[in-house]
């Protein structure tokens, strides 16, 4: 696959993201290949545990890819929400092995989204996470609405979607966001993978299933709604184009 290297060790499937040039950021072919690696993994019974990391020691992924924006009209940019919810962050959210994130540098809006709907995330001492879609007129629209209230409550969640401002390793940790941070992202991740691999996998199928029942169908359809709507906005026009001409 273009965007995606693959390696499978002991029972640990190591799926790395990668668009080093362009910081892992998310584009549709990226998205379409790490559904259908995801796909694919579900029902090999060789592999136990999924660790998904990003190309490279800068970032983790750096967001949706913001170059294929301007083009899209408000329709196409909540079809592009929804069906990236469907086949990737939702897949993984409710996906019947752990997956866990290796957040290696920039984990920035649908980097961090991507993150958060893995079951567990550990971080390099360089990770960076926000969400600054607001900075271009947006608000998060993989799931980031939903999921950061729920992992770490309203107040601090509030705080970096309205603010857009990133937080370090050091606050991730301490926020709950990141649930170890070390010297190499991936190795901090390996770890838990080698403790969850010797417990039965259909105990954790089932504890996944039933920690995921709970979830909110409906806050997310209002995330891709509203996330569709901001698109050509003049705000929106503002954020991106600077984004794009290297402007503040
Ligand atoms: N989309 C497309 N390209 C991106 C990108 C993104 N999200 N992030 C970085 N890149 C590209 C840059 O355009 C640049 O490409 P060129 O060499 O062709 O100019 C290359 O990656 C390297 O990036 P920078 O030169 O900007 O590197 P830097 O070290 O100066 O800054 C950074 C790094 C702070 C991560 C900066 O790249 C940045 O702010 N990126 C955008 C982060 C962002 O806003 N993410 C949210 C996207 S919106 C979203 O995700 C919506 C959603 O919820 C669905």
């Amino acid at each position: 696959m273009e965007n995606i290297k693959l390696s499978i060790n002991e029972g640990i499937a190591l799926i790395t993201l990668s668009r080093p040039k362009a910081l892992n950021a998310l584009n549709k072919f990226l998205l379409e290949d790490l559904h259908q690696v995801l796909k694919d993994l579900e029902s090999q019974e060789n592999v136990r545990v999924l660790i998904l990391t990003g190309e490279g020691e800068k970032a983790f992924v750096a967001g949706a890819d913001i170059k294929e924006f301007p083009s899209l009209s408000k329709e196409d940019a909540t079809e592009m929400a929804a069906v990236g919810q469907e086949r990737v962050f939702d897949k993984i959210h409710h996906y019947p092995k752990p997956i866990i994130a290796a957040v290696n540098g920039y984990a920035l809006g649908g980097g961090l989204e991507l993150a958060l709907a893995c079951h567990i995330r550990v971080g390099s001492q360089n990770a960076v996470l926000g969400l600054p879609e607001v900075t271009l007129g947006l608000l998060p629209g993989y799931g980031g609405t939903q999921r950061l209230p729920m992992l770490i409550g309203r107040g601090r969640a509030l705080e970096m979607i309205l603010t857009g401002d990133p937080i370090d390793a050091e606050k991730a940790e301490h926020w709950g966001i990141l649930n170890s941070v070390g010297d190499n992202a991936i190795e901090e991740a390996e770890k838990i993978a080698k403790r969850l691999i010797k417990r039965y996998p259909s105990a954790q199928k089932a504890a996944l299933q039933s920690v995921h029942s709970y979830y909110n169908e409906q806050g997310l359809k209002e995330e891709i709604k509203r996330f569709g709507q901001q698109f050509q906005t003049p705000d929106f026009n503002h954020g991106v184009d600077a984004f794009l001409n290297k402007r503040k």
